[in-house]
């Protein structure tokens, strides 16, 4: 992972009422909600004797060890020890390690940073999602690729028609092998880019994409990356991101989300069923339909891959790749940038996290621009 970023580690509802354990970052963690509803994140190991907290129960805004029943609050300072007596005072050593998190867009986050540094900046996000009013759907499961891979696997489309050509959907409207029209453009750790993916055949790409039967039309999609690990997919059916979050050097949690459908791709001359609630199935469907469809093909045909962790020279990239190739640069920069500015004083290094990209903010532009030097033409 890169350090000083925040990272999406589990979706809001996945954390109730019990605590919770999940390895991320190679990091057994236990999460849980204190009385006010305030998500708090420790490590997942009772310093006495190494049992997992999250095997404990919660009491109030306490978590207690199911062993010996040490009880910690959120700063994971261990504040009562029954062996002690109730007037007992616990040892200041022990303590185990608590992280920040925040928790925005349905998600909960998790600052990657070093201990001493406060994290800052906003928790990154698509504006096609943020701003977005409707319906939407996030699902998440285990993955058994590094998330660099996986990153990769869902920053360009046209495997599509190779992987998933057995697929119902894509018999019904294939979207062909070829890419016209690709652009690419980078707006600070933002990668956005814009295709029609296509059949191969005499057409312009622009008449591919008026074709009146689904099985011979083009799609116009855009695909972009929001660093550290995000991945969106745009097209005129619907708008999806994905999330890739290590949790070790083979396995990542991905979360999708989806929004509701723009048209119904199988029958868009049928109105939208008139069943209540059905505005909220179809894009619960689609992150079914994500995991247990497509992702399960994407999985079969990354297996064996090598590497197993990508890196800029781990592949031979093609212009139509740029996303990739800026997506490897840059997670390179930020990554040599966080590790330069931990020699320096916490609040300098705070800055470099702290800057959200922008449109007019072009930080790390010529490194990623410089990635597509190596590319082959
Ligand atoms: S191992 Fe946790 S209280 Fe003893
Ligand atoms: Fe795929």
């Amino acid at each position: 992972m890169i350090p000083n970023q925040w990272y999406a580690i589990l979706r809001s509802e996945d954390v109730k009422k019990k605590p919770v354990g999940v390895t991320r970052f190679s990091k057994k963690l236990v999460l849980y909600r204190d009385t006010r509803g305030k998500v708090v994140c420790l490590d997942d190991r009772c310093p006495h004797k190494g049992v997992p907290l999250s095997h404990g129960q919660q009491h109030g805004d306490l978590i207690a060890c199911p062993y010996h029943g040490f009880q910690y609050d959120a700063s994971g300072q261990c504040v009562h020890m029954p062996v002690l007596g109730k007037n007992g005072t616990p040892p200041k050593a022990m303590c185990v390690r608590s992280y920040a998190l925040r928790e925005e867009h349905g998600l909960i986050w998790f600052w990657t940073g070093d201990e001493q540094a406060t994290p800052v900046g906003e928790v990154p996000m698509f504006e096609e999602f943020s701003s977005y009013q409707g319906f939407t759907s996030r699902y998440g499961w285990d993955a058994p690729v590094h998330y660099t891979r996986y990153v990769e696997s869902v920053c360009e489309v046209y495997h599509v028609p190779f992987v998933h050509k057995g697929s119902a959907l894509n018999i019904w409207d294939p979207k062909g092998g070829r890419v016209d029209n690709f652009e690419c453009h980078l707006q600070g750790t933002l990668i956005r880019s814009e295709f029609i993916l296509r059949a191969d055949d005499e057409r312009t790409a622009e008449e591919t994409l008026t074709a009146k039967t689904p099985w011979t039309r083009g799609w116009r999609i855009g695909v972009d990356v929001l660093m550290p690990n995000m991945v969106q997919i745009r097209n005129d059916v619907f708008d999806v991101y994905l999330i890739a979050t290590p949790i070790d050097d083979d396995n990542t949690w991905v979360c999708v989300c989806y929004k509701e459908p723009k048209r119904d791709l199988l029958f868009p001359f049928i109105k939208p069923l008139p069943i209540p609630g059905w505005r909220r199935v179809r894009p619960w469907l689609m992150c079914r339909m994500e995991r247990y469809i497509q992702q399960a093909k994407d999985m079969e045909a990354l297996r064996g891959q090598t590497p197993r962790i990508s890196h800029l020279k781990a592949n031979k990239l093609l212009p139509l790749d740029k996303v990739n190739a800026h997506y490897l640069r840059l997670r390179e920069s930020l990554t040599q940038a966080a590790l330069s500015q931990r020699a320096e004083p916490a609040s300098q290094a705070i800055h470099f996290v702290a800057r959200h990209p922008t449109a007019t903010e072009p930080s790390h532009t010529n490194v990623a621009q410089s990635a597509t030097s190596s590319l082959l033409s």
